[in-house]
């Protein structure tokens, strides 16, 4: 694990758009996972403003998806998504996967999100936010570290902190479809991102606390490649080794 202490929002955007660019630039990037949230938002303003080409070959998967929003809801993660990156990126809708919050049989949605996934050989680089419930994807605590994806009730913790999105904090959905913790740590590369004071107790928690589905985010250390961006409010916990950028 590498972590980063960055000056804000705009320096960790770009850093993190720096190793999404280099991956690119490689040939290495043919599947990126996104995360959604307001902290890998300018990660994709800064891949938006690169204009780098090759994007129209990319296959992007998000982690996870509301529960009965349907997809044309401006808050869905697949409007998101399109709006953020996928038609900035000129990436075509086809290419850009979403679990399906809408479907009749969640279950059987669940397990062709997997198989798509791995049909596309697994994501090469993985945007992670975590939120102060200890969730990455929408894995909330008691999340098993083996689990897949699958159907997931969301802590009040969580709609309270993504009421901001929503009209009133009612409209915020309180299940989702998420990415397992399994699903996500098989990711070949992971960048987490994470600011603010409010995040300095989930991340030091994560970081060096037990590995433990008490703390889902804490399966992040047993990632093989895992770079961590943090501003100094989000790093103000941490006491083992970081790198001051
Ligand atoms: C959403 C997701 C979540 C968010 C987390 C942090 O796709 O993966 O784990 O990353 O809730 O959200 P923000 O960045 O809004 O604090």
């Amino acid at each position: 694990m590498r972590v980063e202490i960055l000056p804000d929002a705009e320096a960790i955007g770009r850093r993190a758009a720096d190793l999404v660019a280099a991956a690119l630039g490689r040939g290495d990037l043919r599947v990126l996972g996104v995360a959604t949230g307001s902290s890998p938002s300018p990660i994709y303003e800064s891949l938006r403003r690169m204009r780098l080409p090759g994007w129209q070959d990319v296959q992007v998967f998000a982690l996870d998806e509301y529960i009965g929003l349907g997809p044309g809801h401006p808050q869905s993660y697949r409007s998101v998504i399109e709006c953020e990156i996928g038609r900035p990126l000129g990436i075509p809708a086809e290419r850009v996967h979403v679990p399906d919050g809408d479907a009749t049989d969640l279950v059987a949605a669940c397990s062709s999100y997997e198989r798509e996934l791995s049909e596309q050989g697994g994501v090469d680089v993985q945007i992670l936010g975590i939120g102060v419930s200890g969730h990455i994807g929408f894995n909330e605590p008691g999340s098993s570290l083996t689990s897949r994806t699958r159907e997931v009730s969301l802590t009040e913790q969580t709609r309270t902190d993504n009421a901001r999105f929503f009209a009133t904090a009612d409209d915020v959905p309180r299940r989702a479809l998420t990415q397992g913790i399994a699903t996500i740590a098989q990711a070949r590369r992971h960048v987490l991102v994470a600011r603010g004071a409010h995040k300095a107790a989930v991340v030091r928690a994560a970081l060096e606390g037990e590995v433990s589905s008490a703390c889902p985010a804490s399966a992040m250390q047993r990632f093989a490649d895992l770079t961590v961006l943090l501003d100094p409010a989000a790093a103000a916990g941490l006491v083992r080794g970081r790198v001051q950028v």
